[in-house]
């Protein structure tokens, strides 16, 4: 068996020759104090003000990818990271995003003055003609009657694509589709390959004053989509590296990823400002703590436009490195005030090496930490790579995620301190020097039983 095999069974404690019997006994940790000397040479480090304060810089403006706001926070991450000694990398990449053009409506010979956003995927056209009411537009609402005619649509019930579909196989010209009940604003809906009629989107207000009007009037209508498209973006990775002492280079890595990009119009304090603060947390005291292990900090672009950054950064890594990546461990969404429990969540729902030294961390720094099953962030590369990795999360989800409440004063800086002292703890039980003993079982953890959990997000 490899060395570093053995030292990270050690560290995980799935090597107890003295106590097998401990394995499931929870969450009794037979080292404790032992490895409570070790936590706290990073642990007591850990500062909330600072972690507090960088979600509050990051989360001043969006971060879209693509956009000046991700750029800038491209940039102060950089910055950052040189300021604490590290080697930097920028790792650009390209990614098609959706420009939704201009889009406008005519009612009657009046220019419509509400907001009006094309889906995404409409075809450019304009098109004239009378307007119809088709409800949900399901099979059963939609007729012949809706031929060559534009359709007014409320959302809702079914998909898009059934709606646009339903529409379509009756011939109508073109689509408003407005919003649907307890529902602001109209950014949503997108159409598909094959769906060649122009699409626009309104609110809900004004759907219904349409259909109002309707019932008492005939109404003709224009809408035109201009300048819709899909259009090439720049998007970056930060990655900093730590090398170990050259002496006590074990040939292992460990990544610690978050994500610095947002929604669109959301100032994603929590998605991913925080998971990105710990990052820098943590680079910056790892950056003065020796290590015999090769420790990459990496925050991830484009993570909302469909884990982008990190599948391009995953992509970029050679068989070797994977091979010497020991784990990957993910933070996003680490400081929600009024969301509930940590969770490590791994893509197969599988227990592995970062589940096992989060549990065992979380026991010694706080209590344990159980596990789920869920993709949805930027650990599924590093998983589909073969690499064990987590994505560490509170659940469930709060109200404000994707939205332009997701601010800093929902933040909570004892959850964003207590979940960094718990990667923080589980990345140095693999990085510090002192593994392996194998004559010294005083540096192993003790294995902590934690329990698969399934609560809804
Ligand atoms: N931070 C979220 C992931 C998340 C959301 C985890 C909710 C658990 C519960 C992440 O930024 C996100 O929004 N991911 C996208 C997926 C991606 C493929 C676009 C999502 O879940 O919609
Ligand atoms: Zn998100």
């Amino acid at each position: 068996m490899p060395k570093n095999a053995i030292k990270l069974m050690l560290a995980t404690g799935l090597i107890l020759s003295s106590a097998p019997a401990a394995v499931d006994a929870a969450p009794t940790i037979p080292n404790q104090n032992a490895d409570h000397a070790f936590d706290n040479k990073v642990i007591k480090k850990i500062s909330g003000d600072r972690l507090y304060e960088r979600v509050n810089l990051l989360s001043q403006s969006p971060r879209e990818a693509g956009t000046e706001g991700e750029y800038r926070a491209v940039q102060y991450i950089q910055d950052q990271f040189e300021s604490y000694g590290y080697n930097t990398e920028l790792q650009p990449f390209t990614f098609q995003d959706w420009d939704e053009g201009v889009s406008s409506i005519v009612i009657n010979n009046t220019v419509f003055n509400g907001d009006v956003q094309a889906f995404t995927g409409s075809v450019n056209a304009t098109v004239k003609s009378k307007l119809e009411f088709v409800g949900l537009a399901s099979s059963e609402e939609v007729t012949d009657s809706v031929k060559g005619k534009i359709a007014l649509i409320e959302r809702g019930s079914i998909s898009f694509y059934e709606k646009v579909q339903n529409v379509i196989n009756k011939g109508a010209a073109g689509v408003i589709m407005f919003n649907r009940e307890g529902e602001e604003g109209n950014d949503f809906g997108y159409t598909y390959e094959g769906q060649n009629i122009p699409v626009v989107a309104i609110n809900r207000e004004e759907g219904l004053s349409l259909v109002n009007q309707l019932n008492s009037e005939e109404v003709n209508a224009e809408i035109a989509v201009q300048g819709a498209g899909t259009i090439d973006k720049i998007s970056y990775n930060v990655i900093a590296t730590m090398q170990p002492h050259k002496n006590k280079d074990n040939g292992q890595i460990v990544t610690i990823g978050a994500h610095h990009d947002s929604v669109a119009g959301g100032p994603g304090a929590n998605d991913d400002a925080s998971g990105v603060s710990g990052v820098l947390e943590l680079a910056k005291i790892m950056a003065k703590t020796p290590i015999d292990t090769e420790l990459r900090f990496m925050t991830f672009g484009a993570e909302e436009k469909g884990l982008l950054g990190s599948y391009h950064y995953a992509s970029t890594l050679s068989e070797d490195e994977v091979n010497r990546i020991a784990a990957h461990f993910q933070m996003d969404m680490i400081g929600s005030r009024d969301s509930g429990d940590l969770i490590m969540f791994t893509p197969d729902g599988e227990k592995n090496l970062v589940t096992d030294l989060g549990a065992a961390a979380g026991a010694r720094v706080a209590e344990v930490v159980e596990y789920g099953q869920l993709g949805r962030s930027d650990h599924v590369p590093f998983f589909e790579r073969g690499i064990p990795s987590a994505l560490f999360i509170h659940a469930p989800l709060e109200p404000w995620y994707h939205s332009p409440e997701d601010t800093v004063d929902k933040i909570s800086k004892d959850k964003l301190k207590e979940t960094t002292e718990i990667i923080g703890a589980a990345v140095y039980q693999i990085a510090r020097p002192d593994t392996p003993a194998l004559i010294n079982a005083r540096v192993a953890p003790g294995p902590v039983h934690y329990e698969f959990d399934d609560r809804p997000l």
